[in-house]
């Protein structure tokens, strides 16, 4: 069972990413930064939301990304489909809907003039309609913007012909995967947003690696997880998945504080859970070493800008958007299968929710500090080790859409 553990991590020059350092450029370069809005984020899709955010007709999100200027609005439709088009009023650009989210009776109405679109971004009513003098009311809907579901999570794409399905697009993830999920076991249960000083890659290539763990998170969970228990893989050929990561706890655990052992009598938190407590979540067995006796989680890289963590009973889900070549935005969000029952379950639920803000604080604070230093030009690139595999996959990635490569 421990084969996975023993198993050689990708050799470095083994594969195709080679072993070249990394252009610190890369994070800090203003017109790379333009290059990957125009070919990264106005080509791939992009996690906006939560399906289960829409259980009826007419009720919306909206997904915002700045950097673009560009505002979506995402409705459930009568017909219970999911749609997506821009927040923009086709009379005269008006934002149409100006909530993050909630339910529309019947329709969108423009705040400026009037227009009154419906559910499927047909314009339906314009006031005082013969005053335009040639106006034809079907060629005037909503821009449509490209969404589909996947996993439980609506994803859209900003490009008007995407020159991929989602499903082709997120090819190396299974069905069964997609099925665990997206059942409707999960709730949303916590999550931050915060503006990060950093480049939008960065915050992510602290989730994909192990390595830092024992320095960089020495006073939280180097504990419980370690880099030798960090097993990344790549996806060379995905078009959307450069890479994932199973992590399991080390065979000696170090000394877990005696409120985490006392929290994990009652569920899974963050990144710990007692090995022997049984787990009620449905589709287990589709998570590659969920079985094992000391798999904590697997994790994935969905190119460009989310991070899915899978757990026995809570998935978390990180994303970020740029602001600037030196800013992004971080949210995070927790989702949890077992309902609270009792003071433990809740007593449980915040350990593990203070337990990760702590680790995620501990992450915020390095790449704060790289994006300044490389911003200085203390240093022109980076190494890599094998067990930032994932990172050298992720700028491979980067650079294939932007045309660096
Ligand atoms: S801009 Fe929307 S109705 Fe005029
Ligand atoms: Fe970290």
């Amino acid at each position: 069972m421990d084969a996975i553990l023993d198993a050689p991590l990708p050799e470095q020059g083994t594969h195709a990413l080679g072993m070249e350092k990394i252009p610190t450029d890369f994070y800090t370069s203003a017109d790379h930064y333009e290059r990957e809005l125009k070919h990264v984020f106005a080509r791939c899709w992009l996690l906006a939301g939560r399906a289960s955010d829409l259980a009826k007709p007419g009720d919306f999100f909206t997904f915002q990304v700045d950097a673009l200027s560009t505002s979506v609005v995402v409705v459930k439709g009568k017909d219970g489909a999911i749609r997506a088009f821009y927040n923009a009023c086709t009379h005269r650009g008006t934002k149409i809907v100006t909530e993050q989210s909630g339910r529309l009776r019947g329709g969108m109405i423009c705040p400026y003039h009037g227009w009154a679109f419906g559910l499927h971004g047909d314009l339906l009513n314009v006031p005082d309609e013969e005053t335009f003098g040639c106006l034809d009311k079907s060629t005037e809907g909503l821009r449509a913007v490209a969404a589909d579901v996947w996993g439980g999570f609506v994803f859209i794409n900003l490009d008007p012909r995407p020159q991929w399905s989602l499903r082709e697009y997120l090819a190396p993830l299974s069905e069964g995967l997609a099925q665990y999920v997206g059942d409707d076991q999960w709730s949303w249960s916590f999550g931050w947003k915060s503006e990060v000083k950093s480049n939008w890659k960065s915050p992510v290539d602290a989730q994909v690696e192990g390595y830092h763990i024992t320095y960089g998170h020495r006073r939280t969970i180097a504990r419980n997880v370690t880099a030798e228990t960090t097993r990344p893989y790549i996806f060379e050929n995905s078009i959307g998945v450069p890479g994932g990561h199973h992590l399991f706890r080390p065979e000696k655990l170090g000394v877990q504080t005696p409120i985490g052992l006392l929290s994990a009598k009652f569920g899974a938190t963050s990144l710990y859970a007692e090995p022997e407590r049984e787990f009620e979540a449905n589709h287990l067995n589709v998570l590659k070493f969920s079985n094992h006796p000391r798999w904590i989680l697997d994790g994935y890289l969905l190119f460009p800008n989310t991070v899915l963590f899978v757990q026995q009973g809570q998935i978390f889900i990180q994303r970020t958007l740029p602001v600037s070549p030196h800013e992004c935005i971080w949210e995070v969000d927790f989702y949890h299968s077992e309902k609270m029952k009792s003071f433990g379950d809740r007593f449980n639920r915040e350990q593990g929710r203070i337990q990760i803000r702590d680790v995620l604080s501990e992450d915020l604070k390095i790449v704060e500090g790289i994006q300044e230093n490389l911003r200085s030009g203390a240093i022109s690139s980076m190494h890599l080790s094998k067990q930032e595999v994932i990172i050298r996959s992720y700028y491979h990635m980067v650079k294939r859409f932007v045309g660096g490569q």
